[in-house]
C-alpha cells in the first residue's frame, strides 16, 4: 500500500443495495486502497431496510473484500469524510439527469471543504435504469429482480413481500 493510502468514501443511503452500487465500488476497488461505504443514518426518506439491516447487507456482499468497509454517518458527509483522513468522495453517474443533482452536491462539497474531490464513476451501461426507488417498486409488485440486485437483497425483499401478503391475507 502507498504511504499515503488512497482512501475513497462512497456515500449514500443504500436503500437497498443494487448491482448499480455493486459495479461502482468494484470499479473503484481498481483505484483506491480503502473504499469506506458510508450509509446516511437519517436520510428522511422513510427506508424500507433500517440502517443496520443495510449494513449488513453490504458487509455481506464485500466480506471477501476487506478493502470495502461499510460504516454510518450523520451530519455533514465533508466532516465524516475528514474524519475518515480521505479526500475522495465516489459517487456514481448514471444519466443526465443524475447530473444537476450530482453537479450541485459536488460542488457544494466543494465549498465546504475545497480539499476533498468529488469522483464521478459511470456504471456498466446495464445498470443505468437501476435505481433503489425502482427496485422497491418491482419488488413490492412481485417482479423478477435477477440480475438487478444481489441475491441477498433479492432474498430479503421477497421475504418482505411474503411477510406483507400473510399479513394482508
Ligand atoms: O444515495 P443518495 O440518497 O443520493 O445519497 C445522498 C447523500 C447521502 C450522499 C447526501 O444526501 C449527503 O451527503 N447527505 C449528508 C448531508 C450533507 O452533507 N449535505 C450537504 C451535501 S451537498
Amino acid at each position: 500500500m502507498a504511504a499515503h493510502p488512497r482512501i475513497a468514501v462512497y456515500p449514500g443511503t443504500f436503500d437497498p443495495l443494487t448491482n448499480g452500487h455493486v459495479d461502482i465500488i468494484e470499479r473503484g476497488l481498481a483505484l483506491f486502497d480503502r473504499i469506506i461505504v458510508a450509509i446516511l443514518e437519517n436520510s428522511g426518506k422513510h427506508p424500507l431496510f433500517t440502517v443496520a439491516e443495510r449494513v449488513g447487507i453490504i458487509r455481506e456482499v464485500f466480506a471477501d473484500k476487506p478493502i470495502v468497509e461499510v460504516e454510518t454517518f450523520g451530519g455533514l458527509l465533508v466532516d465524516y469524510v475528514r474524519s475518515r483522513r480521505a479526500h475522495v468522495i465516489v459517487r456514481g453517474l448514471r444519466t443526465v439527469s443524475d447530473f444537476d443533482y450530482e453537479r450541485q452536491m459536488a460542488l457544494m462539497n466543494r465549498h465546504l471543504s475545497s480539499d476533498i474531490e468529488t469522483v464521478f464513476m459511470m456504471p456498466s451501461e446495464q445498470y443505468a435504469y437501476v435505481s433503489s426507488t425502482l427496485i422497491k417498486d418491482i419488488a413490492a409488485l412481485g417482479g423478477s429482480l435477477a440480475g438487478l440486485v444481489p441475491p441477498v437483497v433479492d432474498a430479503r425483499l421477497a421475504r418482505r413481500r411474503e411477510a406483507a401478503t400473510t399479513r394482508r391475507a
